[in-house]
């Protein structure tokens, strides 16, 4: 086996163990590795492990660990792991320790740390004569630290939109009805993505139009409990609706541009507008990370705050659901609006990570362009 088709196969499974705690690790990154050995009889893997909630052991020394438990010893084997080993201490002691104690010949990561204190690592490593290489070879591993690598770079949430579109386009009638657009299989997958960000964002729009709670119902495990954000420049949410009731049991936050009050179970945030006069969600976002620790927001809005979110370029992954259903009405509503695109060139491409039905409905999930580097 060539290096390169080795690395990839490792990195690839390295990737595929950590997604197993997503949601679990936030604001802490997904991150898996695998401890292997070159054998005679081609690759040996000693050792696998993954990080597996927020403050939990990191993947390298759960891998050591558990090629320990097999009864392997890790001294001159390769460690392959999806994020460079951190190189301090935070809530555990720092990695390059343990793979350098491990002795450990060689270190191969598929994107590099870019935190002020735990990035660097990697020096660390090759000062102690450990051999550490970055590699591409795995595009799912080079993509699994996307978020955490936004968040640090850009000061902000990750940012997925969900939404449900017939084949035309549309993700709702002229009148506004767009529920139920998709089947119940689909519904219960937003469900399960609600149990694991930290909030889920809609406009004022969207809260008038459908009354929802946006909580996670029907799920195995609720990884975190998300925070309900409702974008409202005027303070028009009603205190009758669902999510003001209900604000005393689920976390709400009403990102207003006014002065408008509301009960006192619903925390308030007062941004500035934007240059189209609403809420500037950019400033939205970022003060949703610096003052709520969220790390990650699942949007479930209509065609006015998506288009917004797409204007400013922060949409960074989408999960759209699509039923084999036509309306042909030109007054329905698109996707997104606000934007003039009269080229296709002006078109916002997304790459997609992976289509697969689910019942009669597609499921699409794609990712920004752009993102993936190291
Ligand atoms: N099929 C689906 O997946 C799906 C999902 C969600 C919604 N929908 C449908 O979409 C329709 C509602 O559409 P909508 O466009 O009104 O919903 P929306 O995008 O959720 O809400 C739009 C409103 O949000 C407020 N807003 C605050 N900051 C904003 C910003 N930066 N950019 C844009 N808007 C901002 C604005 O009202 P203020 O001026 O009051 O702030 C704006 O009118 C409903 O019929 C609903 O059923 C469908």
């Amino acid at each position: 086996m060539t290096d390169e088709r080795r690395t990839k196969r490792m990195l690839d499974l390295a990737a595929r163990v950590a997604w197993r705690a997503w949601g679990d690790t936030d604001p802490n990154p997904l991150v898996g590795c695998v401890i292997a050995r070159e054998g005679g009889r081609g690759d040996e893997i000693i050792g696998i492990g993954h990080h597996r909630r927020f403050g939990g052991l990191h993947a390298e020394r759960e891998a050591l660990a558990d090629c320990r438990r097999r009864g392997h010893d890790p001294k001159g084997a390769t460690l392959y792991c999806t994020l460079e080993p951190c190189r301090h201490v935070g809530k555990q002691p720092p990695c390059t320790e343990a793979v350098i104690e491990a002795g450990i010949a060689r270190v191969v990561y598929a994107r590099r740390d870019p935190g002020h204190e735990s990035g660097g690592g990697c020096a660390v490593l090759e000062t102690a004569g450990v051999e550490s290489v970055c590699s591409d070879a795995s595009m799912l591993a080079t993509r699994l630290s996307d978020p955490f690598i936004c968040r640090v770079r850009e000061n902000r949430p990750w940012v997925i939109a969900k939404w449900a579109q017939t084949l035309d386009g549309k993700i709702a009638t002229r009148t506004g009805e767009s529920q139920w657009i998709t089947g119940p299989l689909m519904r219960r997958r937003v469900h399960r993505l609600r149990s694991r960000v930290d909030a889920v964002l809609v406009g004022s729009g969207t809260a008038a139009a459908d009354d929802p709670m946006l909580t996670a119902r029907d799920v195995r495990r609720v990884r975190r409990v998300a925070t309900r954000v409702v974008l409202d420049t005027g303070g028009r949410l009603s205190h009758d609706s669902a999510l003001v009731r209900t604000a005393g049991q689920t976390p709400t936050v009403v990102v207003t541009a006014s002065e408008a009050t509301f009960p006192a179970s619903v925390r308030v945030l007062r941004v500035g507008r934007g240059g189209d006069g609403v809420v500037d969600v950019t400033e939205a976002l970022g003060r949703l990370w610096t003052e709520l620790g969220v790390a990650s927001v699942l949007v479930e809005a209509g065609p006015r705050v998506l288009g917004s979110l797409l204007q400013a370029g922060l949409i960074d992954e989408a999960f759209v659901h699509i039923a084999p259903m036509v309306l042909g009405d030109a007054e329905a509503m698109s996707v997104a609006v606000g934007r003039t695109a009269p080229r296709l060139t002006d078109g916002r491409r997304l790459s997609v990570v992976r289509a697969r039905a689910l019942g009669e409905d597609v499921e699409l999930w794609c990712r920004r362009r752009g993102t993936g580097q190291s």
